[in-house]
């Protein structure tokens, strides 16, 4: 063994090159000796998603369990762009993009914090690295925005609606029903479920009437038809919401 073993280790890089980069940090205003900041860096996806989202739930994060485990598997489900194809488009890999999976049916009490998870999760999704396409609306929104009106082409906006990669359709089953709002229903319910593309609904009502109900409820079933509800059942895992309205508890 020879004392250079022993010696004490060169420094990583001369001591030139050091004064140079030096210089180079110092001429932009960079000192290397200053504490890393512990805040951590800004997600540009979730910024993005933050102006979407309405003021009252954009700090919201996901707390129920089943809402958590449905954000794990779309997560995992999420596939590169390129993923299968047959020309690669090689060094420009991109983010995982939502891709198909199961959906959410949030149900319960008003106020108990329904609408929060749902957007819980679409900002989880989002901070998670995924590629989000996403829309939300409410059921009585997207009626209203499909009523024929100049300038506007109602079709076109339903097959964009109904084919996002990952929709939020919030208070179905408030709206007053017809059947004409039945049929938009379907046929957004309809397309997703064939295609499982992953939804989260919330709704106010129970989705059946069994002997928790009282009689005088209404029932999803009663407002969008057993053939939604078929497809709703096949598609969501339901998560029941109990607790008070947490608007009154605010105050
Ligand atoms: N986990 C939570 N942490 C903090 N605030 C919450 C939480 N859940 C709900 N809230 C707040 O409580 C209020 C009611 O929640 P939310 O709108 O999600 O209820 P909801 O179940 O969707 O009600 P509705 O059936 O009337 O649509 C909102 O202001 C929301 O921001
Ligand atoms: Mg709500």
């Amino acid at each position: 063994m020879t004392r250079a073993h022993f010696a004490d280790p060169q420094p990583a890089i001369g001591e030139r090159l050091r004064a140079r980069l030096e210089a180079k940090l110092a001429e932009r205003g960079i000192d290397p000796t200053a504490p890393l900041p512990d805040t951590p860096e800004p997600i540009p996806a979730l910024e993005a998603a933050q102006e979407r989202i309405p003021v009252d739930y954009r700090d919201a994060v996901v707390e129920h369990p089943d809402v958590a485990a449905w954000v794990r598997t779309i997560t995992e489900a999420a596939v590169e762009p390129n993923a299968g194809g047959l020309n690669p488009h090689f060094g420009t890999a991109g983010r995982r993009r939502i891709a198909h999976g199961p959906s959410l049916l949030l149900w319960g009490d008003t106020g108990a914090g329904k609408t929060h998870q749902a957007y819980g999760a679409i900002r989880a999704l989002t901070a998670a690295g995924c590629g989000v396409s996403w829309h939300a609306t409410t059921a009585a929104d997207l009626y209203a925005d499909m009523r024929p009106r100049a300038g506007v082409d109602p079709e076109h906006m339903l097959r964009r609606i109904v084919r996002v990669p990952l929709l939020l359709l919030d208070d179905l089953g408030a709206a007053k029903g017809s059947e004409w709002t039945e049929e938009i229903t379907f046929r957004l319910v309809n397309w997703r479920c064939q295609n499982r593309l992953p939804t989260i609904f919330t709704t106010n009502l129970p989705p059946v009437r069994d002997r928790s109900v009282p009689p005088q409820q209404p029932v999803l079933r009663d407002k969008i038809g057993d053939r939604v509800l078929s497809r709703l059942s096949g598609m969501c895992t339901p998560v029941h919401f109990t607790g008070p309205d947490r608007r009154f508890l605010r105050r």
